[in-house]
């Protein structure tokens, strides 16, 4: 019986690897590189994360394009594969649900405008680089409220592989309710407000914060208001001048396998939020480095989901080189769709 299964189990194997080698070859058709993959983290539950998988891959080339398949009912790739110029100056395209934006290599940027989601559901935001509403003479970003992206009441958002830089209010800004996120492998750089949580009195939002870059901002990386998870790992914190990562409200902190590097107050808590953490790394910080703030209140990540942490002494070598736009993601490619 043995021998037959083996057996059996040989011509199985040897027929999928002919199938494989009978289709392979220069007809085959193209496929967008890493187009469908979904989130990791908090965003893979409440039914996962997916944008656009299953729907038409379509490429865009200009800001009124991106515009109208943003805004189209149903599942739709979009690639962008330019620097889009935004007209109006400061406007945040509204994306519906079930729609991944994605640039193409290194070529997809927005400038002078951002995104936005107002209640829509299941996006992914990856592989862009937004930037330039930064006005020098409104520092505090007080007269206008140009964000990089900004959502208000999104629900399975996935942002990665983003650059974020200079605009005119927050690089990102996720607000009201906005629940189940996963933000990872973005830089954030240069600029005054980083990356703001919270605008809401419920505390409900789950989100989860990994492999990025915060670089030469002054406040919110983030400032983490009324979340009921908020997880954050393998992230690289160099040159805060205001505050580093700033737990508020009901929010329940878990920091792990984290490097701030010249940083002011790198972690912190107010009177009313919670911090655990493991593994986090300060090299020349001045300030709150509170690592253990009520932390038998905080979660634990792994009932929710599986993940890996990294060495927090190798972050400050790994992590810039692998934040933002990647020349592998959004190409065309020929062969085997990689699922
Ligand atoms: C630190 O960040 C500030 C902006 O917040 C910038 O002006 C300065 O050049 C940065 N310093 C270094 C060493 O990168």
């Amino acid at each position: 019986m043995r021998a037959v299964a083996s057996a059996l189990l040989k011509f199985a194997a040897s027929s999928i690897l002919f199938s494989h080698l009978s289709l392979a070859g220069p007809t085959d058709p193209a496929y967008c590189a890493k187009c469908e993959e979904s989130a990791p983290g908090f965003a893979s539950l409440n039914g996962g994360t997916t944008g656009g998988k299953g729907g038409p891959i379509v490429t865009v080339t200009t800001h009124a394009d991106l515009k109208a398949y943003a805004g189209l009912d149903g599942p739709y790739v979009i690639r962008v594969d330019r620097t889009l110029v935004s007209e109006p100056f400061g406007y945040e395209i509204p994306i519906k649900s079930h729609k991944t934006i994605i640039g193409v290599g290194r070529a997809g940027k927005i400038t002078g405008g951002g995104l936005t989601v107002k209640n829509e559901r299941n996006i992914i935001i990856r592989n862009l680089e937004i930037s330039g509403t930064y006005n020098p003479a409104d520092y505090d970003g007080k007269q206008n409220d140009f964000d990089g992206v900004q959502v208000d009441g999104g629900t399975n958002i996935w942002i990665d592989h983003c650059k974020f830089t200079q605009m005119w209010d927050g690089l990102l800004d996720l607000r009201k309710d906005t629940n189940y996120v996963t933000v990872s492998f973005t830089q954030f750089s240069e600029h005054n407000k980083a990356f703001g949580i919270g605008w809401t009195d419920n505390v409900l939002s789950k989100m989860t914060i990994h492999d990025n870059f915060f670089h030469s901002t002054n406040q919110r990386n983030p400032s983490a208001d009324n979340l009921q998870h908020c997880h954050m790992y393998n992230n690289y914190f160099r040159n805060l001048t205001a505050y580093g990562t700033y737990a508020r409200g009901a929010t329940q902190l878990l920091v792990e396998a984290s490097y701030y590097e010249d940083v002011n107050d790198p972690l912190h808590a107010d009177a009313t939020a919670a911090i655990r953490s493991n593994q986090v790394r300060f090299k020349d910080c001045r300030g709150k480095r509170e690592v253990s703030a009520r932390p038998e209140k905080v979660f634990k990540a792994s009932d929710f989901y599986s993940y890996q942490l990294k060495n927090p002494d190798d972050l400050p070598r790994t992590v810039p080189g692998a934040v933002g736009p990647s020349p592998e993601i959004g190409i065309w490619t020929s062969g085997w769709r990689d699922r």
